[in-house]
């Protein structure tokens, strides 16, 4: 049986840190006994991130980068700066988070809403994935023999309970379920193309929290849905812990 270690990855880049899930994931790692050295938190409009620039202020870790997950060139922009600052140690772990909704349904649902959502959750995290590959082989390459992580390289989706296709039971909703079930067929894909590099690869849905996308009727706040997927990401230790789908509240398995 693998023993599991404190969740301490040296290097973590995480998407949409500039309000929700993605900030509070800024404020939790942070808060970690043994935070990250490099904590890159993208956002689409950095000179607008007010209370990211806030905590990157008071913490040197704390690194805010501009990254528009449908424009190619901000994408490779960070990675380039990334690859300047970890140098030889690679990316551990990466948190493709920002996601866009789309509530139309079959009626008025269009081919740009559609697409919309393809580029921000299906296309932009796999793109993602692909840029910084490079840096997730070398951060993995420097401990061969320990078993798959988040300590050690991972790319970590975000997804919804509404993706699943087996848990399906109201319909609607087409372009955010759509694009978020393309984006489990990438993570398990990612998983299965990345296991012999060393590199997780898993989805998590975050429960339904209050933020902007959640909306004030949802169940949980940031921090209790981020409790809980903290404690999820600890878990993941070898190949069992990749290409899963896992509740990040009561840290079991949804079917896919
Ligand atoms: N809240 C929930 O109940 C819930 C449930 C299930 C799954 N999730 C998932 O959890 C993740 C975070 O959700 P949230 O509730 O924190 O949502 P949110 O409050 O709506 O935040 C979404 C984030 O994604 C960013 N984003 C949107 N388009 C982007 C793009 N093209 N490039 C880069 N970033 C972009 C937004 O940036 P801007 O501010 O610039 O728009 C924002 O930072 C999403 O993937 C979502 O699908 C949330």
């Amino acid at each position: 049986m693998l023993i599991t270690k404190m969740l301490s990855p040296k290097s973590v880049l995480i998407t949409g840190c500039n309000r929700g899930i993605g900030l509070e994931f800024v404020k939790q790692f942070l808060q970690l006994t043994k935070p990250p050295r490099f904590l890159f938190a993208c956002c689409r409009n950095p000179e607008q991130a007010t209370d990211l620039n806030v905590i990157a202020k008071s913490n040197s870790s704390v690194t805010v980068l501009q990254i528009d997950v449908t424009k190619q060139e901000s994408i490779d922009k960070a990675k380039a700066y990334v690859a300047s600052k970890v140098e030889g140690d690679g990316l551990n772990l990466l948190i493709n988070n920002s996601g866009l909704v789309g509530r139309q349904g079959v009626e008025d649902v269009t081919r740009e809403d559609m697409l919309k959502c393809y580029e921000v959750n299906a296309i932009g995290p796999l793109m993602m994935a692909q840029a910084f590959l490079p840096l997730l082989r070398q951060a993995a390459s420097l401990s061969p023999s320990e078993p798959l992580s988040c300590n050690k390289a991972a790319i970590i989706n975000m997804s919804t309970g509404v993706a699943s296709i087996s848990e399906n039971s109201s319909g609607g909703r087409y372009p955010y379920r759509a694009s978020k079930a393309a984006l489990n067929m990438i993570t398990s894909n990612l998983s299965l193309d990345l296991k012999t590099d060393g590199i997780l690869c898993t989805a998590i849905h975050p429960g339904w929290v209050k933020t902007e996308m959640g909306g004030p009727n949802a169940l949980i706040s940031t921090e209790e849905s981020l409790k809980g997927i903290m404690s999820v990401l600890e878990k993941l230790q070898g190949e069992e812990g990749s290409g899963k789908f896992y509740h990040g509240v009561r840290g079991d398995l949804i079917g896919w």
